[in-house]
C-alpha cells in the first residue's frame, strides 16, 4: 500500500523532533536545558482547571454543537470585539481543538491548486506545509531583522499577483517575537483593500507583548470582511494540552469551516469549552503575572545572547522567543543547534525549522525559569571556542 501522492507535500514541526532527540539524551543520563518548546511553563490558572473539573463532574462529557456552545461563541465574540475594537458576533466564531485547525480548515476551504499564498518566512512551519499539501503555491515573504522582523513592504507589494488568494500575517510572531507596526498594517491593508484576497491573521500571541498592544489588521477599513482571526487559549492561558482555539471569520467561511469540523472532529470537547468560558470570564491576573515574568526572562536572555561571540539578538516585542542572528559564528544554523544540544546540553531550534529564510538564526524559547536560562547561557559560552577558534580559512 502506498501513501497518497499528496502526503509527499506535507511538512512537519521540527520542534517535536528536537524534543525527541533531547529526551533520548536525557534517557542516557545527560542534563538538557529545554529552550526548544513553544509552550508556557506556567500551570493553567487554578480557576480554569477547577471549571474544567466541575464540568466533568456535572456531565459535560458528551458531544456538543459542531461550531461550539452558543454561549461560549457569544463570549468569544464579545472578547474579540472588545480586544480588537471590531463588531463581530457568535455567528462569526468557530470553536475548534486548538489554533492550528483554523489554519488547516480555512486553507482547505478556499485554496485551489495553483493559488498563491504569501506567508512569513521564517514563520510557523505549518503555514507552508498546508499550502503545499493542498497544491497551492507557497510564496515566502522574507522577514527583515532591521525592521523588527516585519516585511519589506515594497517587496510585499511586488509579490501580489492576480493569483494571490491568501496572505498570512502573524503578530506577535513565532519564531521572531516581532510585532507588525500599525503603519505597516495600514499599508498592507491599503494594498489588499481592492483585491479578492483572504487574510489569515494568526493572533495566537495577542496577549503576550511587552510594548504597545499589537493591532489587528481587522481594525482597518474593509479588512474585517476578508480576514480570519486565529486565536485561542493555548498560549494566553497556558492551555496547550486542553486543545482549545477558535477562528473569527465572515459567516460564508464559518459555514465551510463548520462543515470541515463535522467531517473531522464532530465538535471540540465539551468540558474544555466550559473551562474556556471560565478563562474569559474570570480574573486575568495570571496572564499579567505570566507576561511580567516573560519580560524578565526576555531581558535576561537577550542580554546574555548578545554577550556570546558571533551572536546578535534584537529585542523581541512579543511572544516568548528570542531569535538571534548567529551568522557571526560561521556555522550553519542546523549544525550550531546540534552542537549546542550535543555538546552544551542546550536544546533550541535552528532558524531553518521555520523556513529557508531562517538560515543564520536560532530560536530560543524563554518559557523556562530564569535560573535555567542563565545555566543555558553559561553552557553555550563554555562551548563557544568551538566556533571562535576556527580561522576563517577553515570555516
Ligand atoms: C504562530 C502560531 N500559531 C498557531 C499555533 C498553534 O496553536 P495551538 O497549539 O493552539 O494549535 C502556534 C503554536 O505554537 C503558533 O506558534
Amino acid at each position: 500500500m502506498q501513501l497518497a501522492e499528496r502526503m509527499s507535500r506535507i511538512g512537519t514541526e521540527s520542534a517535536f523532533e528536537v524534543l525527541a532527540k533531547a529526551r533520548a539524551l536525557e534517557k542516557d543520563g545527560r542534563n538538557i536545558v529545554h529552550l526548544e518548546i513553544g509552550q508556557p511553563d506556567f500551570p493553567t490558572p487554578r480557576h480554569v482547571v477547577d471549571a474544567g473539573k466541575q464540568a466533568l463532574d456535572e456531565g459535560w462529557t458528551g458531544y456538543g454543537p459542531t461550531a461550539g456552545f452558543p454561549e461560549f461563541r457569544e463570549a468569544i465574540a464579545a472578547y474579540v470585539s472588545r480586544t480588537r475594537g471590531i463588531p463581530v458576533g457568535a455567528d462569526n466564531v468557530c470553536v475548534v481543538p486548538g489554533g492550528k485547525p483554523i489554519m488547516f480548515f480555512t486553507m482547505m476551504a478556499v485554496l485551489e491548486p495553483g493559488d498563491e499564498v504569501i506567508y512569513p518566512n521564517p514563520g510557523f512551519p505549518i503555514y507552508e506545509s498546508v499550502i503545499e499539501f493542498l497544491g497551492a503555491r507557497a510564496v515566502p515573504m522574507p522577514l527583515v531583522e532591521s525592521r523588527g522582523f516585519s516585511f519589506d513592504l515594497d517587496a510585499f507589494a511586488a509579490k501580489l499577483t492576480s493569483r494571490t488568494k491568501m496572505v498570512v500575517l502573524n503578530s506577535p510572531a513565532n519564531p521572531t517575537g516581532g510585532v507588525i507596526a500599525r503603519d505597516d498594517l495600514a499599508r498592507i491593508a491599503a494594498l489588499l483593500r481592492d483585491r479578492d484576497v483572504l487574510i489569515l491573521s494568526d493572533e495566537i500571541y495577542s496577549r503576550i507583548y511587552y510594548d504597545e498592544a499589537p493591532e489587528s489588521i481587522t481594525q482597518f477599513d474593509g479588512m474585517l470582511e476578508k480576514t480570519v482571526i486565529l486565536d485561542g487559549f493555548s498560549k494566553t492561558y497556558s492551555m496547550t494540552g486542553w486543545r482549545l482555539g477558535y477562528g473569527v471569520m465572515p459567516t460564508w467561511l464559518a459555514d465551510a469551516v463548520n462543515l470541515l469540523m463535522v467531517n473531522s472532529n464532530s465538535c471540540t470537547a465539551s468540558f474544555t469549552q466550559r473551562a474556556g468560558m471560565a478563562a474569559l470570564a474570570g480574573p486575568q491576573d495570571a496572564v499579567d503575572t505570566m507576561v511580567a515574568e516573560f519580560r524578565r526572562r526576555r531581558d535576561a536572555i537577550v542580554t546574555g545572547l548578545n554577550r556570546l561571540p558571533g551572536f546578535r539578538c534584537t529585542v523581541p516585542s512579543g511572544a516568548f522567543y528570542a531569535f538571534p542572528n548567529v551568522s557571526g559564528t560561521g556555522l550553519p544554523s542546523r549544525e550550531l543547534a546540534d552542537l549546542l544540544l550535543y555538546e552544551a546540553g542546550v536544546a533550541c531550534l535552528s532558524g531553518t525549522a521555520f523556513g529557508a529564510y531562517g538560515e543564520g538564526y536560532l530560536r530560543f524559547s524563554y518559557a523556562n525559569s530564569l535560573e535555567n536560562i542563565e545555566q543555558a547561557l553559561s553552557r553555550i559560552a563554555a562551548v563557544s571556542e568551538r566556533w571562535t577558534s576556527r580561522t576563517p580559512a577553515t570555516r
